[in-house]
């Protein structure tokens, strides 16, 4: 019989979805086949059929959903009976109804909802002088992950090729919480340490960075990922003060307790 293949999708600004995932991917020990969504080139295209035995769905949580950008691409695909695992990471304060809302997605496409997970990550607006889950996933949440794989493949070999309908059930509400992300607030500073190297604009997954006007960042289009801080070799990118460094610091007080994955699997009927 052939190997079995898993095919990862996420999108990813910071990439701590995406460590989760190839975590996840490592211990089902299936081939890997890797589409990264991140970019607005690579959403550009949609593949149209997606020749794989699983797939996991990957995204961070965003006020408590799937970012919006990545919910739009995911609901493009179609890839009718393929088992699949919709998992989002969030940075240690909750996820709210974005694992239900991946979940309702990967239905959406026709998938197989077989088993889900929320996974934690460094919060987008941790800093060192205001940590938030610094350094996560750590070596823990990968071995959970890579348990999380493990376990996935040894439930699809029960399965065998018998069609089962049963889908996984995870927590969350519909309606889903309103995103609270305001469009239009000032967000990033740019400091005199700026080269105007590029690598800003190069990561901003929504092109919101404006190269003919000394890289700042243009509001309205921003989604506040946080990417072009963290990958700024100069460190010339730093939030501004206002709304949302004053969430940061607030984040940085109330979630200092460790959360810890959390994963589900649908009954298998076999
Ligand atoms: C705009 C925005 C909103 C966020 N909202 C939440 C949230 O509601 N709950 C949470 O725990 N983390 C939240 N986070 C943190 C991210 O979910 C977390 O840092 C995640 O690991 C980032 O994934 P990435 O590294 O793949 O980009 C938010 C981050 C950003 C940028």
């Amino acid at each position: 019989m052939d190997k079995k293949k898993i095919m990862l999708i996420y999108f990813s600004p910071t990439a701590t979805t995406k460590t989760v995932l190839e975590a996840i991917a490592k211990g089902t020990g299936f081939d890997v086949d890797s589409y990264d969504i991140t970019s607005s080139q690579a959403r550009k295209q949609v593949p149209q059929k997606l020749d794989t035995s699983l797939i996991v769905f990957g995204a961070p949580v965003y006020s408590g959903r799937v970012p919006g950008v990545a919910a739009d691409f995911f609901k493009q695909l179609s890839a009718p009976g393929i088992p699949a695992v919709p998992v989002v990471v969030y940075g240690n304060r909750e996820y709210d109804d974005a694992l239900l809302e991946m979940k309702d997605i990967c239905v959406q496409c026709k998938c197989r909802p077989i088993a889900a997970g929320a996974f934690i990550g460094e919060h987008s607006f941790s800093t060192q002088s205001a940590p938030i889950a610094p350094d996560r996933p750590d070596s823990r949440d990968l071995q959970r992950a890579a348990e999380f794989g493990q376990t996935i493949a040894g439930r699809m070999a029960k399965m065998g090729s018998g069609r089962s309908d049963a889908e996984v059930s995870v927590p969350g509400n519909v309606p889903y919480r309103k995103p609270a992300t305001p469009k239009g607030v000032p967000f990033i500073d740019v400091t005199d340490d700026c080269t105007a190297c590029g690598t800003c604009a190069m990561v901003c997954p929504v092109d919101a960075i404006d190269e003919n006007s000394g890289f700042c960042t243009l509001d309205d289009i921003c989604i506040h990922c946080c990417a072009c801080i963290k990958a700024c070799p100069e460190s010339a990118r730093t939030m501004k003060d206002g709304p949302f460094k004053n969430v940061a610091a607030k984040l940085n007080q109330t979630c200092g307790n460790r959360k810890e994955p959390e994963t589900f699997f649908a009954d298998i009927q076999e």
